[in-house]
């Protein structure tokens, strides 16, 4: 079966996804082509595709309003804040999009560990066992996820983030790249781990803790 990909986010993150799909499809039994983006932002001007590379096809960027989800496109979401990945994947979800789970070649997932729908799991990252990873939620590049952990969705774990056996991490939460969580601790939604901080206690949701033991810095009302 022929698949067309469409990279929902054309920035930074897409750039990334771009290559690791480019990867990936080869892995695969269908027949994947690489369509392009979909960004209204980049969409609406004169966009130098040259930043994108040469990943052997002719890429376009389209507008959320102009992509019509057929039965053989398949999206992946490209964002890295928490609040751009509900938000766009919910524009696509809701025209019927069918999102796919990006389990990048290089990367290590156990067998009995599960990665849900939406979920990117980037060059070199580590998945130990009975791991629970939820929808829309990306583990960078060289980060790990410890056993029995469970990670909720749309989360960003930046590259080489250390996310230790049975910690539990709620919805939308961001861990800065580099970060350390202690075995067991709790890290509630919406929260924000600064990028090489040191965890040492549970954090509530939507808390922002930084630093090395990492201390509390902001809280939402
Ligand atoms: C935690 C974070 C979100 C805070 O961002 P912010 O609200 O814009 O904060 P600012 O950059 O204004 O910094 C606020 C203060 O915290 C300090 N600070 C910021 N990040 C820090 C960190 N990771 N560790 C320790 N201190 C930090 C700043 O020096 C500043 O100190 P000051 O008030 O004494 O001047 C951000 O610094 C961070 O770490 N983001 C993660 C980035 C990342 O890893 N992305 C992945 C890319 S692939």
């Amino acid at each position: 079966m022929k698949l067309n990909i469409w990279i929902v986010g054309a920035g930074g993150a897409g750039l990334d996804i771009l290559y690791w799909v480019n990867d990936w499809r080869d892995t695969q039994d269908d027949n994947v082509v690489i369509s392009g983006f979909v960004d209204n932002k980049y969409a609406n001007k004169n966009t130098n595709m040259d930043r994108y590379g040469d990943t052997t096809q002719k890429l376009s960027i389209i507008s959320t309003k102009s992509s019509m989800p057929g039965a053989k496109d398949r999206y992946i979401c490209a964002f890295g804040f928490p609040k751009d990945k509900i938000r766009f994947s919910s524009v696509m979800l809701n025209k019927g999009a069918s999102f796919i789970t990006l389990v990048h070649p290089t990367s290590y997932v156990a067998g009995n560990s599960k990665i849900s729908i939406g979920g990117v799991i980037c060059p070199n990252a580590v998945i130990a066992p009975n791991v629970r990873v939820g929808k829309f939620t990306t583990i960078g590049i060289h980060a790990s996820v410890g056993h029995d952990a469970i990670i909720g969705n749309y989360c960003e774990i930046s590259p080489g983030a250390r996310i230790s056996g049975r910690v539990e991490v709620g919805d939308e939460v961001l861990i800065g790249s580099n970060a350390v969580i202690l075995p067991g601790l709790k890290i509630g939604s919406g929260a924000v781990v600064g990028a090489g901080s040191v965890v040492i206690a549970d954090v509530k949701s939507g808390e922002t803790v930084l630093g090395n033991p990492s201390k509390v810095v902001w809280r939402k009302k």
